[in-house]
């Protein structure tokens, strides 16, 4: 006789809950045979019992609570697609632990605040959350690091997790167009959240390496700690002289252990033009796992939308069904440490860009001002002179943050410069 059905209770009917039921509706048979049992859906809970949702829900229970629908009967695994930290995406996890469920969420921003708390209570309870489509959508990447890469120390995690951003950056190269007209052509696609600055302030993403930097270097998921900058400052100048030195601007999020302690940050780089991260176009989201032996793995795909999430959901399903159990973050949660935080200061090219008075001395001025503070000039480029200034581009040899900030200071109060610099860091691949 074969195993007793999977019975799933989902939470949440938008774009990832509805892919999840076509999915699981469609495909059926392949599950069961992949998994030697049947995967089913007890009960669904939404806010709006009436909307038509597109799929048929008639032949599963409705709660108006997700709480009580994580703590039924015949739900063995809470699937909470609702999103929030906080709120009933917490408080229905919570409850379903605490009734002797396992949790599969898609829920980035619950995990990067409250993960540890949640890993703690699953572990103790002898549940398991699973969250594959929390950080880049379909790209199996929580899965490379904690089963594929798992033998090995992982020295860096770098990548593009939001492909809003991607797309904006992007198309704003290829349209000639700025920040403000292509984000409102972001929106006016709907690719934006509700809360566009969880997109375009870097914090969705920021959620995303959080998690992943818990994963990989085995510290209590810290938000908190990753350094934020959004895209909203990027402009097209500094799209097309990045392009014209050899490079991209990305929203890159970079997780790394250092001797300091953990760097954290999801700012905009540099990437060099020809790397993988650097052809990356559009919504399309890529993640780089460094391990000392495995070497640099690249996985790119979609970061988002209904097929791709759902796939990430049903694997996390599929793992359930199987009898494959891990901890939260790979390892239990105890072992977990609470990791120094480090100021992102690891050397690295810059690149910057002034625009110089037109007149004898200034760029004896600002050469000055980089060699006095240690900075040496790898590259420089002179660009026509819009009177009365002259813009210069400048690609430094590897230099700390913190030394960078100074020159930025230094270069701001100069009176050879107008207005303040743009300096970006460029982060070698
Ligand atoms: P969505 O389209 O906005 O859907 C959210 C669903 O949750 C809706 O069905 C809503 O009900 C329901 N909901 C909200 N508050 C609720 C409450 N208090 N009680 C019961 N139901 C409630 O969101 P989504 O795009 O599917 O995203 C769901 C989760 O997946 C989020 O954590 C998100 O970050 C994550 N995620 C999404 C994507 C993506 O591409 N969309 C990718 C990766 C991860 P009503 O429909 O009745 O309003
Ligand atoms: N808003 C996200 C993005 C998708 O643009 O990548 C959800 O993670």
């Amino acid at each position: 006789m074969g195993q007793s059905p999977l019975r799933l209770g989902i939470a949440g009917l938008g774009t990832v809950g509805v892919g999840v039921i076509r999915m699981l509706r469609k495909n059926a048979q392949l599950i069961e045979a992949r998994t030697g049992r049947q995967v089913t859906i007890s009960a669904v809970s939404a806010r709006s019992k009436g909307k038509d949702r597109g799929v048929p829900l008639d032949s599963y229970a409705w709660e108006d609570d997700p709480v009580a629908l994580a703590t039924r009967d015949d739900v063995d695994v809470f699937v909470e697609l609702m999103g929030g930290s906080d709120g009933p995406a917490k408080a229905a996890t919570e409850a379903a632990i605490k009734a002797g469920k396992d949790v599969v969420t898609a829920n980035k921003a619950m995990l990067a605040v409250n993960g540890h708390a949640l890993a703690g209570l699953a572990e103790t309870a002898g549940q398991v959350i699973r969250y594959e489509a929390a950080v880049a959508g379909g790209i199996p990447v929580v899965k490379a690091l904690t089963e594929g890469l798992a033998g090995n120390e992982i020295t860096r995690v770098l990548g593009v997790m939001n492909g809003t951003c991607n797309y904006i950056l992007t198309r704003m190269e290829t349209a000639g167009l700025p920040y403000d007209t292509v984000f409102k052509e972001a929106d006016d696609l709907g690719y934006l959240e509700a809360d566009p600055n969880l997109d375009v302030g870097g914090i969705d993403a920021g959620h995303k390496l959080a998690i992943l930097a818990s994963v990989a270097f085995g510290t209590q998921v810290d938000f908190d700690s990753v350094t934020l900058e959004g895209i909203g400052s990027v402009t097209i100048d500094d799209i097309t002289a990045a392009k014209d030195m050899g490079y991209r601007i990305k929203l890159l999020g970079v997780a790394q252990m250092t001797g300091r302690g953990l760097e954290q940050r999801m700012t905009p780089c540099l990437v060099p033009y020809n790397s993988p991260l650097g052809q990356l176009e559009g919504g399309t989201n890529m993640v780089i796992l460094e391990g000392e032996h495995s070497g640099q793995i690249v996985l790119r795909g979609a970061g988002a939308g209904e097929g791709p999430t759902a796939s990430a959901v049903l694997s996390d399903i599929l793992d359930l069904a199987r009898g494959l159990r891990l901890a939260t973050f790979g390892q239990p949660a105890n072992t977990l440490v609470a990791a120094k935080s480090a100021a992102s200061d690891t050397p690295a090219p810059h690149y910057i860009r002034i625009h110089l008075q037109d007149k004898p001395g200034a760029l004896a001025k600002t050469a000055a001002i980089l060699g006095e503070a240690g900075v040496s000039i790898n590259r420089m480029r002179q660009y026509g002179h819009d009177e009365p200034t002259a813009q210069v581009l400048i690609v430094t040899h590897k230099t700390s943050g913190s030394t960078i900030e100074s020159v930025r200071e230094q270069l701001s109060k100069s009176s050879v410069t107008d207005g303040t610099p743009v300096i970006l860091r460029i982060e070698e691949i």
